[in-house]
């Protein structure tokens, strides 16, 4: 592939000209890159670095540019020209509605507002004990010598520390399951749709199709019924449907049943997948790193002698949250991004059109060998506090930055730690014939098939 040409740009107002993006050769007549896209999109996405900071490529008729550079995609995340919009959240709407991973503006400003308590740090603990009971109850369901489905396994186990923590209903263990069997239909059926963005051919009632579309169903019927359990409960617990339920909107009259339900929708489709793709390739990695491994069970015995571990033990585990960090580096769940401009303007000295879909991929810049030294080693030292500071800004964010950031961060590095720190010290995990860890390429990025086998330690 090679830069076609850096097209000189008209003055723009401001301090200096405004430059053009290069446009990426090597399109295919009609498709441009989509094809590329398609075929090898991690591929695809890390080689456009070499073709500049921020490049134009084309897909199908519609031009899109790619940031590659992290102080480039910091300013990107940080400016108020940019929403949140593109190709992969027209997608996402089909599922999320209007909640607050998918609006803009006021609507997105106070809906962040509103959820900001649920997440405070110091909630963190208590949604912990939650955590560490569920945690506790994966490790104790796996029988010495079998072979699990590690993958499903994370999976479930999110769904219900999500629902658990956030929606409390007394039938909440029951619906998590049922949320986890359609949320995993769900997911598999959208990214396809989110790639070929074929419109009308979804509506062909073939098998795939009538399975997405009644899991769609059953997802929303779910949230609805937990919904109106609650109602009818009466106050509970102070969680986060508390706080939507009293909730109001700018005239101060009570948020509509509609924009509750698509922010249950919301949370539990972002604290679910990502938080179970991180634990899938965190397994995954200490099969592959049994050095780091064995440093993980060291420490975690030493700092819980002879018990599970608890939310307390957590800042004494330094090398585990190294372990953590880079895993979600070298495996992010969250690999692709996109924003809309709102207006013609100005991203680090290049000019963006007005309405046009921006792309980057935290996967690419978290694996550039700009930023990190031996960029594809598993390195968990490199988070050292000696080391860290080697690290360029934004060059490593797995949460993201600015006013789009993950609110569920916190949450997410208690739960991680504390199933990993849960299950690793009891089962040495092993992978078997049938475990193909090949990276399965979806809204998230998960291994094929971690099924591995449960080794008692
Ligand atoms: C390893 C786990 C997780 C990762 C890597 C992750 C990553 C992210 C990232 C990168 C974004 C920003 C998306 C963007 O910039 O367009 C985001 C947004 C979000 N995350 Fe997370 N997340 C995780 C877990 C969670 C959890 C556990 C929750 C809730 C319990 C959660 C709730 C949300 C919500 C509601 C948003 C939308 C925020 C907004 O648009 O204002 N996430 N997450």
């Amino acid at each position: 592939m090679s830069v076609e040409s850096a097209i000189p740009a008209p003055a723009a107002s401001g301090p200096g000209p405004l430059r053009t993006p290069p446009l990426v050769g090597g399109g295919v007549p009609l498709l441009g890159h989509a094809w590329n896209l398609v075929r090898d999109p991690l591929g695809f996405l890390a080689a456009l670095r070499d073709h500049g900071d921020l490049v134009r490529i084309r897909l199908g008729p519609k031009t899109a540019y790619a940031v590659c550079d992290p102080e480039l995609v910091g300013a990107l995340l940080k400016s108020p020209e940019f929403i949140v919009g593109g190709p992969l959240w027209d997608t996402l709407e089909v599922l999320l509605g209007k909640g607050v991973a998918t609006s803009n503006g006021r609507l997105h400003r106070r809906q962040r507002r509103m959820m900001q308590p649920a997440f405070r740090p110091e909630r963190i603990a208590d949604y912990a004990k939650v955590m560490e009971e569920e945690a506790r109850a994966t490790a104790a369901r796996w029988r010495p010598g079998e072979t699990v489905d590690v993958g499903a396994e994370m999976f479930r186990t999110a769904v219900r520390i999500v629902s658990r923590s956030l929606l409390e209903v007394e039938s909440i263990g029951e619906k998590a399951d049922r949320i986890a069997d359609s949320l995993h239909t769900v997911f598999d059926g959208l990214y396809r749709r989110m790639v070929l963005s074929v419109g009308p051919l979804y509506r062909v009632p073939t098998p795939a199709n009538r399975r997405f579309e009644s899991a769609l169903a059953d997802l929303h019927a779910l949230v609805d019924e937990i919904i109106a359990e609650r109602r009818a409960a009466g106050p509970g617990p102070d969680d986060l449907l508390a706080e939507l339920l009293r909730a109001t909107d700018e005239s101060g009259d009570p948020i509509t049943d509609q924009e509750i339900h698509d922010h249950v929708v919301s949370l539990v489709v972002a604290g679910a997948e990502n938080v179970a793709s991180t634990l899938a390739w965190t397994f995954h990695l200490m099969t592959e790193h049994p050095e780091q491994e064995r440093r993980l069970v060291e420490e975690v015995n030493s700092v819980a002698v002879g018990r599970a571990i608890t939310f307390a033990d957590l800042k004494e585990l330094p090398h585990t949250r190294n372990v953590i960090t880079e895993a979600m580096r070298i495996r992010p769940a969250a690999w692709i991004f996109t924003r809309r401009s709102v207006a013609e303007t100005d991203l680090g000295g290049y000019r963006i059109p007005a309405d046009a879909d921006i792309v980057y991929s935290v996967y690419a810049m978290q694996r550039d060998p700009r930023s990190f030294e031996r960029h594809l080693e598993f390195d968990p030292d490199r988070w050292n506090p000696e080391r860290a500071g080697d690290v360029p800004e934004f060059a490593m964010m797995p949460f993201s930055v600015g006013n789009r950031k993950c609110p569920g961060d916190h949450f997410s590095l208690a739960e991680l730690a504390l199933i990993l720190g849960t299950v690793a010290p009891r089962w040495r995990l092993e992978k078997v014939a049938e475990t193909d860890t090949d990276t399965r390429i979806g809204i998230t990025l998960h291994p094929k098939r971690l099924v591995l086998r449960a080794v008692p330690r």
